[in-house]
């Protein structure tokens, strides 16, 4: 079973290969979607209002619930957060710190769109 040690924030700098995930419109506006890239789920979210994308592992360390990409996302002090529709844990989407509570962080992920399409970095080949 896939636990939260599994995922690992990549930074901008180290992306060794780009995953063509979806187009953008698999994504709602101010929403997210789950993708799958080598066994694991990502959660990309379309963060509309802020015209910025997002994408962070989708297991929520709490109690290890694939859900993230159907949390509620919302910025706070300027600070993109997702908090999750079980128990209201929130994350940073920047940082992956959680942000009212002792969780530990989650995994996040650079995101670029090309030409209509959802791009997720990696540092893996
Ligand atoms: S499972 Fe996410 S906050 Fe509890």
């Amino acid at each position: 079973m896939t636990n939260t040690l599994d995922y690992k924030t990549v930074s901008s700098e180290n992306v060794t290969n780009w995953f063509k995930a979806a187009p953008v419109t698999a994504f709602p506006a101010n929403g997210g979607a789950c993708v799958l890239y080598r066994g694991k789920q990502i959660a990309v979210f379309n963060f509309t209002r802020r015209d910025e994308w997002y994408a962070c592992q989708n297991l929520c360390p709490h109690k290890q619930q694939m859900i993230l990409s159907r949390g509620m996302i919302g910025s706070e002090q300027d600070e993109p957060k997702v908090a999750c529709p079980f128990h209201k844990r929130a994350f940073s989407l920047q940082s992956g710190k959680c942000l009212n509570a002792d969780e530990c962080a989650i995994a996040t992920y650079p995101v670029k769109i090309e030409e209509g399409y959802v791009y997720i970095g990696f540092d893996e080949a």
